[in-house]
């Protein structure tokens, strides 16, 4: 990627936990928000990895030409988001959906395409960990866990070509995260392993450690991480080691913390599940294959037979 060391002016739709970790990042950045009311400013506090609090003051976004626009909304959130903004999105070069979870990000395209916006689309998956909490009854966003950020097209979104036929050189990447030439990959071994330990720490109620440090749960999670990694080699999509085993590894160097969609079900807010088990049960109906025990889970989790609608 070139670095011309020129501030980049970013927009930032999702200013919540990750969203926030990345707008530490982009504060020497020309950054902008993007809030659910227009016009207003955005305020962030942030606690750092030292342990120290940095409170960010983001202007609103009022049609600037920005470079990025980055989502960092959960997955259900991104088209109503986006679609708030559409008369000033012809201004933006590129979208990055910062998010997990699969079927988001192919809906965008298509809705994109649809509405004759010209913006490239480009995914990321980020392995920083960030929750928001309050303190003093302020609403605070904890940077919990040091990660990587990494971002590529999406497919089928080529660069456009200038008038000699050749691409145009590589963008610029926001401070923080790197390009990949293949995002599709680091994506979907990321959706494996969360197909895994979300469904099964919100259907059993535990931490991640639980599902290998309980005999009760650790054959759950093979069974399931079988299945998953069958129907991966059936769809020929790339996982480096067996599922079971990076699935039983990432639980365990996770062992205290609770998966998002076990915190969602705690906290009564929907889960991003119909953008992971969903998308694969989705994906599975299309190869007229089942996922029996990935639909049981589905279901205890007290998702729709609906699932994840492309
Ligand atoms: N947290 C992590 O450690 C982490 C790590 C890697 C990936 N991710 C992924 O990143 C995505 C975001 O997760 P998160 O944990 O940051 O979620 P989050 O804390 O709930 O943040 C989402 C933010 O999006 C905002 N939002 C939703 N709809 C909006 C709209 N129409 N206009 C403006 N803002 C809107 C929400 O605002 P309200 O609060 O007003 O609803 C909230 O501030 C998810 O896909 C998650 O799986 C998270």
């Amino acid at each position: 990627m070139t670095n011309t060391n020129k501030p980049l002016s970013i927009g930032l739709l999702g200013t919540g936990a990750i969203g926030s970790v990345m707008a530490l990042h982009w504060a020497s950045q020309h950054l902008f928000g993007l809030p659910r009311q227009r016009g207003q400013k955005t305020c962030v506090r942030i606690k750092t990895l030292a342990g120290d609090r940095q409170v960010l003051n983001i202007p609103p976004w009022q049609g600037q030409t920005l470079d990025w626009l980055v989502v960092t909304t959960k997955a259900a959130d991104t088209l109503s988001a986006l679609q708030s903004w559409q008369d000033y999105l012809p201004a933006v070069k590129r979208i990055m959906l910062l998010q997990n979870g699969m079927g988001q990000q192919q809906n965008c395209a298509d809705w994109l395409a649809t509405a004759g916006l010209p913006c490239e689309l480009w995914a990321a998956v980020s392995t920083h960990g960030a929750y928001r909490t309050e303190e003093d009854h302020t609403p605070l966003v904890v940077h919990a866990g040091n990660g990587s950020t990494k971002a590529g097209l999406w497919p089928g979104d080529s660069p456009p070509a200038d008038q000699t036929g050749s691409a145009e050189i590589p963008p610029e990447l926001p401070p923080g995260i790197t390009g990949l030439t293949d995002i599709l990959r680091p994506m979907r071994i990321k959706l494996a392993i969360n197909a895994v330990i979300n469904p099964l720490t919100a259907v059993l109620q535990c931490p991640n450690g639980e599902l290998v440090s309980d005999p009760r749960y650790l054959p759950q999670l093979q069974a399931l991480a079988q299945e998953i990694d069958h129907f991966y080699h059936q769809l020929n999509w790339y996982l480096p080691e067996p599922l079971a085993q990076t699935a039983a590894m990432v639980a365990q160097t996770t062992a205290a913390n609770r998966s998002s969609t076990y915190q969602d079900i705690l906290a009564g807010r929907p889960t991003e599940l119909p953008w992971i088990s969903g998308y694969l049960l989705h994906q599975a109906r299309q190869q007229g294959t089942e996922l029996p025990l990935t639909a049981d889970l589905y279901h205890q989790t007290g998702e729709s037979g609906a699932a994840h609608t492309p």
